[in-house]
């Protein structure tokens, strides 16, 4: 049996970060209490206008490479999960492909916003098992500052930009273990950004709407699903797994989803006070930083969850 295991991770955060009283002094009414006590968030980093998801992906992914010793040549498979593309086309994945130096690998985006990172993971381990692909690179990118209504205080405090990528392997030893991906399209108005190009020309509205209270509800109850879904999927109980990475929303769904799952804190990464929600971003992010720190440590068991508009959620079970 052929398993697809991760050989190497990155991730790039643009700038310094932006505090919570550096907002405020932008001239958002807000303040550092409510958007700590509301959220957990207290920074994020915000790209530069010239800085683009493919720039981001692109130092993400170099990351990656080094840490998996590969070269950009033997990559036969990349995926970007991003919401917020460089251009309509191409996509993000055949501008990483570019810049990397790499010609003849297959390469596409994937839009599941929030979860898009897992569902990318998901799709190139597939491949990877089907026996035609031998090495992936798996992206999460995003410039969600640029789809932000800077005066809607309820939504511009939480989003921040970056990027993580992981190099995903053929194995004879695993590996990805499970996962699970759904969706349901009759939530789409609780999470949007419902304007598109025509003619020219911006019809709609291009920046994100957000029904906080209901995106909450939903999280919390499709998180805790999800993550015992997989986990049953795979034979082991929660209990058994080292290390949940959730989506990097709020540390609120954070703790929620923890607590129904029977996870104590000590287990479960949490980079959402210094990055905010960076989308398909924040779960290869927190990972990163997890690896790179040395608490998570090869032969060990972690449980990767995302949710986001759509609605779309999945989560991954994993031998690091
Ligand atoms: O990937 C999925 C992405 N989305 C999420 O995960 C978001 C999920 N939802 C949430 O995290 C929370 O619902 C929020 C953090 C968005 C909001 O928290 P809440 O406890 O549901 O607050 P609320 O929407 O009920 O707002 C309470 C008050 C309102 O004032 P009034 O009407 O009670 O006087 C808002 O106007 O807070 C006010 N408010 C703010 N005040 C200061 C809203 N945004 C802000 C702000 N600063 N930035």
């Amino acid at each position: 049996m052929m398993f697809a295991r991760i050989a190497g991770v990155g991730s790039y955060l643009p700038g310094q970060p932006v505090s919570n009283d550096d907002l405020v002094a932008r001239g958002i009414d807000t303040s550092d209490e409510w958007i700590v006590s509301r959220s957990g968030i207290r920074s994020r980093h915000l790209a530069d206008a010239m800085t683009a998801s493919s720039d981001l992906a692109f130092a993400a992914s170099q990351r990656a490479l080094e840490a998996a010793g590969v070269d950009p040549d033997t990559l036969d498979l990349i995926i970007v999960a991003t919401s917020t593309p460089d251009y309509v086309f191409p996509s993000v994945a055949c501008l990483l492909q570019g810049r990397l130096g790499n010609a003849g690998a297959t390469a596409f985006d994937v839009q599941a916003v929030c979860s898009g990172f897992v569902y990318a993971l998901t799709i190139a381990e597939k491949f990877i098992r089907a026996g035609g692909h031998r090495r992936a690179l798996v992206v999460g990118a995003e410039v969600f500052s640029r789809i932000l209504d800077w005066q809607d205080r309820s939504t511009c405090v939480l989003f921040g930009d970056g990027a993580g990528a992981v190099v995903l392997e053929a194995s004879e030893t695993p590996g990805i273990m499970a996962s699970a991906l759904h969706a349901d399209g009759s939530y789409q108005g609780i999470l949007n950004v419902p304007g598109h190009v025509c003619g020219g020309k911006v019809l709609g509205d291009p920046v994100l709407r957000m029904d906080g209270q209901a995106v909450f509800r939903f999280a919390v109850k499709a998180l805790a699903e999800v993550a015992e879904e997989c986990c049953a999927s795979a034979g082991i109980a929660p209990a058994e797994v080292d290390w949940l990475i959730p989506h990097q929303a709020n540390i609120r769904i954070i703790e929620a989803t923890a607590r129904k799952l029977g996870f104590g804190m000590e287990r479960v990464i949490v980079t959402v006070d210094r990055h905010g929600n960076t989308s398909a971003a924040s779960i290869p992010l927190a990972l990163d930083a997890a690896v790179r720190d040395g608490r998570i440590r090869r032969g060990q068991k972690v449980l990767l969850e995302g949710v986001g508009g759509g609605f779309t959620w999945g989560a991954v079970l994993l031998e690091f």
